[in-house]
């Protein structure tokens, strides 16, 4: 059960449910074009079971009964994202096909009292772009403000809210340095441009937006709370530096117009030239910030190449992902995001969830941790509205059990079970537990 009640949060606090394109549509329909994320899961060793979002969910065909459980869950709103390769196949030419799914789409949240909130990039890059650089090359701005007038003029008219990128160190940083996510690269040049690139992009972005006189445009940002291995000057300077490139950096940039100077001194070097003169972009005003927040990191410090550190595990309990539950990094988040970046600009936690080893007996999956960790988080989103953050809604990650990029279909995520072989969706504990809560 949750322990909390609507009445706990401010009125209007708004709850919702998120999900991402990729990660349910199902790519395979409706004209969609290639995408760089079929490529990365073509590629062995990237993917597990080299799986990759060809059906997903077939949330494509499913979405009025996907949408139903949001409505009977008492939900207020629904954070989707609009594929750019289901849009514009080869990243510049629109698919009437993909503007039209969208725009059912949007129609049947408003028929169903569920406020549209739009994200407008959530990884799916057109291959096509990807040919071309993809967010190693600076065009990725025009490119990107391109798809959001395409996508905005259809839709945006009756958006509640709208985010231009989801997760920029996500895009940048665990893409193109680490390998982890696509395109797979592991290059230091490539991470600078494509660090400066995203944060172009949304400020091109926002700016086409406000041109269309289009409003309530915001960002959303994923961050991890950065802790030191111990005392030592050199694992707190790790941490630091962790904290400086992870959860600093893009919302520094959208918010002061400034990058943090450690990350400056490691790779300026690869930034492209003249990138000071991008801020007035970059940091254009925005109506709202997004905070997706899921766990911590400890950072030990190494003889390697920069960033000289490393994350090594902690003692907390872990979720399916391998994962601390650590909700006091929630809090400590949105109370420093507003002190440091944002101000009164209203926060929103627009990700927050776990994986779980779920198993459904008789129907019924019975996702107790998963409800535990709900619990713990809405507990630490109270404490910061306790403490004057202006923090206007919650939206749970996620929806449906879904393709978890690199992992597969193998992490669940869902407060709905999906049999990826019926594709018949579930309701699990969680689902009940916040229609409970919610009232509906
Ligand atoms: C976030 C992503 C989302 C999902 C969750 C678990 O980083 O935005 O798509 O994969 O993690």
């Amino acid at each position: 059960m949750l322990i909390h009640k609507r009445s706990d949060f401010p009125k209007g606090f708004v709850f919702g449910a998120a999900t991402s394109a990729y990660q349910i549509e199902g790519h395979k329909h409706g004209g969609a074009g290639r995408a760089m994320w079929d490529d990365f899961a073509a590629t062995p060793g990237n993917v597990i079971r080299a799986e990759d979002g060809a059906t997903a969910c077939d949330h494509y065909h499913h979405y009025p009964a996907d949408l139903d459980l949001l409505k009977e869950g008492g939900f207020d709103a629904y954070r989707f994202s609009t594929s750019w390769a289901r849009v514009m196949p080869d990243g510049r030419t629109v698919n009437p096909e993909g503007l039209d799914f969208y725009d059912r789409l949007t129609d049947a949240m408003l028929e169903r009292g569920l406020k549209p909130c739009a994200t407008l990039y959530h990884w799916e890059l057109p291959s096509a772009l990807a040919d071309r650089g993809g967010w190693r090359n600076r065009d990725i701005a025009g490119w990107f403000g391109d798809f959001t007038e395409i996508i905005m003029g259809r839709i945006g008219d009756r958006m509640h809210s709208v985010a231009t990128i989801n997760e920029f160190w996500c895009v940048a940083f665990l893409s193109h340095f680490l390998g982890h996510h696509a395109p797979g690269l592991r290059d230091i040049r490539a991470t600078a441009r494509a660090m400066h690139h995203v944060l172009l992009a949304h400020g091109t972005s926002i700016e086409r937006m406000r041109g269309m006189g289009l409003g309530n445009l915001g960002a959303v940002f994923n961050m991890e709370w950065a802790m030191p291995a111990d005392d030592s000057p050199e694992a707190v300077e790790a941490a630091a530096l962790y904290d400086d490139y992870y959860n600093r950096f893009y919302i520094s940039g959208a918010f002061k117009g400034t990058y943090p100077a450690r990350v400056v001194e490691a790779l300026g070097q690869h930034f492209p030239d003249r990138w000071q003169d991008d801020f007035g972009t970059i940091s254009a005003p925005l109506d709202w910030a997004g905070v997706n927040y899921y766990t911590r990191s400890i950072l030990a410090p190494n003889d390697g190449p920069w960033p000289h550190h490393h994350s090594v595990e902690g003692p907390l309990p872990k979720t399916q992902m391998g994962w601390e539950v650590y909700p006091k990094g929630l809090r400590d988040f949105l109370v420093r995001t507003a002190a440091e970046y944002t101000g009164d600009v209203p926060l929103w936690v627009t990700e927050n969830g776990m994986a779980n080893a779920d198993t459904m007996t008789d129907g019924v999956v019975q996702d107790e941790a998963r409800i535990d960790y709900f619990n713990a988080h809405l507990g630490a989103v109270r404490d910061a509205i306790a403490k004057g953050v202006p923090v206007k809604g919650y939206m749970a990650w996620s929806l449906l059990d879904n393709y978890e990029w690199a992992l597969g279909y193998e992490k669940r995520f869902g407060m709905v079970h999906v049999d990826f072989d019926t594709l018949a969706r579930t309701p699990k504990a969680s689902w009940h537990a916040f229609r409970e809560m919610l009232g509906a």
